[in-house]
């Protein structure tokens, strides 16, 4: 098996590395570089440039020149170049193709495994979209690390001896992360992730394009897109530059065309204060990801040792000081914002390959919403729909756990298990991410038949769902995925009689149904016996049929004589 790749896959810049010798290394791109921008550009004829070479077109062929699309991982929006449609992920696998491509050139291997970072925060139709690029470019994704882990995995590395509660505060292009862990020789015990998967600095950049050109009755710059990126191209300038300047001039002759033909130029000066204002509400909301990862983890800001800055935003003078303000003045450590979370990718490959030895470095990640059902509940209002978590957030993975529910009416023979991520106790306020049919429950009154519900959660963030009836043991299970539910087809009971072995019951199961339609089975018990014994006809389960045939032979039996009490009643005969 060959070697393993890390990948960073970013919002605006994206990095790949590996470990050579023990420790991780960053390969470069065809330019040299090893930090590429996250564009990919799409020629008339079909071919494909990537990172910077692509980056020279946003401003020329916006229309079929894309950046960052990791924002639209895992949702519906398609993208379009030359009347073609392309899924983001199918962009994303372009762009992870000419990473692998240019580690290829530099290690002069073969690659063909990769360990792909995402937000911890990341849902898990987003994890599933990024494993789907892995796999579009042809490679196998040995796990989905969450990026703030893999930072902590890079600090860890280097600092082996060290005990410490660690915060990372990775804001990067288009996402917030915070996740709280404790270092302990090399063991790394992650505590808590919050964070907000629609927070970086493309939102500040977009904040300045507003402040820099106001749409007027001439001329509106978001009905041109090649002046929408040149507007966007100096706000990043000048975000920037104000992270070491105090001031900056932003010139943009003839942007527009305005009424009359009128070129329209934009020319002003910001001031480090004018920014800081108008991101400030921004800024100031990472505040509370910050406190609630730290209460999740039963921790106060005092108890901190080591906080690590990850991610091209936390180079604005304003971030750092409002993670100081919330946090005191921890110190904070010197891992390369841009390359912290790659190295971490390679040092998890590393881990997964044997090229770093696990018993010096262990790692132990957390799920970072609550995961659910969405049951109905009776109360004095009448009925409504409640989110009922099953794997609470930041609970250690892999996790399995599981809840019963019973059906919500009586001889309900079907339940649909929706399935929700979320932090509220109305199902609406939360992501659903599918649902789960489980059909062949033995019709009884409420609360007789009760369904397991089981979720398992594994190391790459990515959701199993189980349901089976207690009762009989008939399970249905899906992956919740991008594409809707894989749910296994229910077995179909009309076809019985064709199941191996099944010849031996025909007769019980003839009579039970004689009895059944004579009305002789108010409680709905022998048809539940003989639904069972059908089901386990189907699923081969020959001990269980026995089983059910005996105890079904006894229920018939006290049902005959149930049947002529009842008749002798009618004849007036009394008997003990
Ligand atoms: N010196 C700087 N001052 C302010 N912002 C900066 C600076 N350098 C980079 N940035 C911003 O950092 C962001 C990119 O950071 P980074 O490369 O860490 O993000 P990413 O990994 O692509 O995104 P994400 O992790 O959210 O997917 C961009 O918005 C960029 O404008
Ligand atoms: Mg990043």
């Amino acid at each position: 098996m060959g070697r393993i790749v890390g990948i960073d896959l970013g919002t605006s810049t994206s990095e790949i590395a590996c470990i050579v010798d023990g420790t991780p290394k960053l390969l470069p791109n065809s330019q040299g570089k090893l930090v590429t921008p996250s564009v990919v550009h799409i020629g008339e004829d079909g071919g494909v440039l990537v990172g910077e070479a692509a980056a020279e077109y946003l401003f020329t062929r916006p229309d079929c020149t894309f950046m960052e699309v990791k924002r639209l991982t895992g949702g519906g929006e398609v993208l379009k170049a030359h009347g073609k449609e392309y899924r983001p992920e199918e962009i994303q696998a372009l762009l992870l193709g000419y990473l692998v491509r240019c580690a290829e050139e530099s290690l002069k291997e073969k690659i063909e495994r990769a360990v792909i970072t995402v937000p911890a925060y990341f849902t898990d139709l987003q994890r599933r979209a990024t494993a789907k690029a892995g796999e579009l470019a042809g490679l196998a994704v040995e796990r989905i690390l969450n990026e703030p882990t893999a930072a902590a995995l890079d600090y860890g590395l280097a600092n082996l001896k060290e005990c410490k509660n660690v915060l990372v505060y990775d804001l990067g292009g288009g996402t917030l992360d915070v996740t709280v862990l404790e270092l302990f020789e090399g063991v790394i015990d992650v505590k808590a992730s919050c964070g907000n998967n629609h927070l970086g600095g493309k939102d500040f950049d977009e904040i300045i394009m507003g402040r820099l050109a106001e749409p007027s009755d001439s001329a509106d710059p978001s009905a041109d897109e090649r002046a929408l990126m040149r507007l966007k191209k100096a706000a990043e300038d000048c975000k920037i530059a104000l992270s070491t300047r105090e001031e900056y001039q932003v010139s943009l002759p003839f942007l527009l065309t305005g009424a009359e033909g009128k070129p329209l130029s934009v020319e002003k000066t910001v001031r480090r204060e004018d920014f800081e204002d108008w991101v400030a509400e921004k800024v100031n909301s990472t505040r509370e990801p910050m406190m609630s990862a730290l209460a999740d983890a039963a921790l106060t800001p005092g108890d901190l040792q080591v906080v690590l800055l990850v991610g091209g935003s936390t180079r604005i003078p304003c971030v750092k000081k409002l993670v100081e303000e919330t946090l005191g003045t921890v110190p904070r450590s010197l891992v390369d914002p841009d390359l912290t979370v790659a190295r971490g990718a390679a040092i998890q490959a590393g881990l997964i390959e044997g090229s770093i030895n696990n018993e010096d470095l262990v790692l132990t990640d957390v799920c970072p919403y609550t995961l659910g059902t969405a049951p109905l509940q009776h109360g004095i209002f009448g009925r409504r729909v409640f989110f009922d978590p099953i794997i609470p957030r930041n609970t250690t993975i892999p996790a399995e756990k599981s809840k019963i529910y019973h059906p919500a009416v009586d001889y309900q023979t079907e339940v649909t298990i929706d399935v929700y991520q979320g932090e509220s106790s109305d199902p609406a306020n939360n992501e659903r991410l599918g649902e789960l049919n489980l059909s062949g429950i033995p019709p009884a009154k409420v609360g007789k038949e009760s369904v397991e519900v089981s979720f398992s959660y594994d190391m790459n963030g990515i959701l199993q769902v189980k349901a089976s009836v207690l009762s009989t043991g008939r399970q249905v299970s899906a992956e919740i995925s991008t594409t809707g539910i894989k749910a296994k087809a229910p077995l179909d009971l009309s076809r019985w009689e064709e199941a191996e072995g099944a010849r031996k019951f025909r007769p019980l199961i003839r009579k039970a149904e004689k009895l059944m339609a004579a009305g002789g089975d108010p409680g709905g018990d022998v048809e539940l016996l003989v639904r069972r014994v059908k089901e386990a006809l189907l699923l081969k389960n020959t001990k269980e049929a026995g089983d059910l045939r005996d105890q079904l032979l006894g229920m018939l039996e006290a049902l005959e004589q149930l049947l002529q009490l009842q008749d002798d009643r009618t004849l007036g005969i009394d008997r003990p």
